[in-house]
C-alpha cells in the first residue's frame, strides 16, 4: 500500500493499494468518534461492493444505512443532493458520525456535497470506484453538483477526511471507462513527470484486471497522479491560480463534451484538448516535437481520440461558454517541455489559432 498526505484545510490520507476496502470499517474507527454511517453509492456500484463496506464498517462497530441513486450523470443535480441530505437528518447523523461516499466521480461529488452541507460539515470518507475518481476528483476537496445553467455550478472546497483507493475494484470498470482515466494519469506526466511519461511509454498497456507485477505498476502510477495533485492542491487549494494547471485539456475538453451533448467521457474530450494543443504547441516552437510524439503513442495505447472534426466556431463558442465565469480572458495550460506545461493568459483569438493549428498538424 502507498499513503500520501494531503496538506489542504484538512490533513488526511489518500491510501492506495490492493484489498484496502476491507480495511475501511477499521480505519473509519480510528478517525470518526460517532458510529451512526451512511453510505451515498449509486445503483451500478452499490451491488458490487456496497455489501463488503457495510460489512466492513460494521465489524468496527459502525451502524450502517444507504442512499443508493440511479447512476449517471444526470443525477449530479439538486433534488439528488437534497434527497441525499433529508436522508442523513433521517438517519439522524451527526456531527460525529460519518458518511461514506462510494462510487465514481458523480458519487463523490455529489455524496460529498451532501456530507459537506448537512449540519454545516460532517466527515466523508471517498472510496473511489473509477480510475478517473481515484486519481482526481476524490483528492482535492472539489464537491458539487450541476445545474441547467452548467456543470458544477453549485458546490464547495470541503476535504474528506480519507481517500481509500483499492485496486482491486477497477477489475469491475468497461475497458473505456478505465481508458478515459488514464487520460488523467497521461495528464499528470504532460503537466509535471517525463518519469511518469517514460514509464507510460515503456510499459505494457494497463487495464483494470491488471494481476501481479502490472497491478503493482498500476498502483504507483495511481500514486504518482495523486502525488502531483497533492503538491498542486497544497499550494492552490481554492483554484486561485496554480490548481488551473490540472486543467491541461480541459478547455478544449470541456467544449468538446459540450459540442457533443456529453455523449464522450469526459477524459476522451480531456484526450483530444491535450492532442490538439500538444500538435499546435510543437508548431508554435513552444516544446520539443517528442511532446507530441509520446503523448500520440501513450494515447493509441489506451485507445482514446486524438482529435475531433466539430467546426471550430462551435468549439470555441463553446470553450467560452464555459469560462466565462473566469473573467473576458483566458488561461490556457499548454506544454514547454517533455513532462512540464505552464499557464498562459490569452485571449479566445489565440485559442482559435491553436485550434487551427493543431488539427491541421
Ligand atoms: N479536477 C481538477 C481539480 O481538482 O482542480
Amino acid at each position: 500500500m502507498q499513503s500520501i498526505q494531503i496538506s489542504a484545510s484538512r490533513t488526511y490520507d489518500v491510501r492506495i493499494g490492493s484489498g484496502l476496502l476491507e480495511k475501511t470499517g477499521e480505519w473509519a474507527a480510528e478517525l470518526i468518534k460517532g458510529r451512526n454511517c451512511v453510505i451515498i453509492s449509486d445503483s451500478v456500484v452499490w451491488p458490487f461492493y456496497g455489501k463488503r463496506t457495510a460489512e466492513s464498517l460494521e465489524r468496527a462497530g459502525f451502524q450502517t444505512s444507504q442512499f443508493v441513486f440511479p447512476a449517471g450523470e444526470a443525477s449530479k443535480n439538486p433534488q439528488v443532493l437534497l434527497e441525499a441530505v433529508s436522508f442523513l437528518a433521517q438517519r439522524e447523523i451527526t456531527r460525529e458520525d460519518l458518511v461514506v461516499a462510494l462510487g465514481g466521480g458523480v458519487t463523490g461529488d455529489m455524496g460529498g456535497l451532501a456530507a459537506a452541507l448537512f449540519l454545516r460539515g460532517t466527515p466523508c470518507i471517498q472510496i473511489p470506484t473509477s480510475l478517473l475518481a481515484m486519481v482526481d476528483s476524490s483528492v482535492g476537496g472539489k464537491t458539487a453538483v450541476d445545474l441547467p445553467e452548467g456543470k458544477n455550478l453549485l458546490g464547495t472546497f470541503t476535504q474528506p477526511y480519507l481517500v481509500i483507493c483499492d485496486t482491486d475494484l477497477l477489475r469491475t470498470l468497461a475497458p473505456e471507462v478505465f481508458c478515459e482515466g488514464m487520460a488523467e494519469v497521461i495528464k499528470y506526466g504532460m503537466i509535471a513527470s517525463p518519469e511518469l511519461l517514460r514509464i507510460l511509454d515503456g510499459a505494457p498497456e494497463l487495464s483494470g484486471t491488471a494481476e501481479g507485477e502490472e497491478q503493482k505498476l498500476l498502483e504507483d502510477i495511481i500514486a504518482r497522479g495523486v502525488e502531483i495533485k497533492r503538491a498542486v492542491v497544497d499550494e492552490d487549494e481554492r483554484d486561485l491560480g496554480g490548481r488551473q494547471i490540472l486543467n491541461f485539456g480541459h478547455t478544449l475538453g470541456h467544449a468538446i463534451e459540450r459540442c457533443m451533448g456529453f455523449s464522450i467521457y469526459h477524459g476522451q474530450g480531456v484526450a483530444i484538448g491535450m492532442s490538439i494543443l500538444t500538435r499546435a504547441a510543437v508548431r508554435e516552437k513552444l516544446c520539443p516535437a517528442e511532446c507530441a510524439e509520446v503523448l500520440g503513442r501513450l494515447l493509441e495505447k489506451y485507445h482514446l481520440p486524438e482529435t475531433t472534426d466539430l467546426p471550430a466556431e462551435k468549439l470555441i463558442e463553446a470553450a467560452h461558454a464555459d469560462k466565462k465565469r473566469r473573467g473576458s480572458g483566458i488561461t490556457l495550460v499548454l506544454p514547454e517541455r517533455f513532462g512540464r506545461c505552464a499557464l498562459k493568459k490569452t485571449d479566445y483569438a489565440y485559442l482559435r489559432a491553436l485550434l487551427d493549428l493543431g488539427r491541421d498538424a
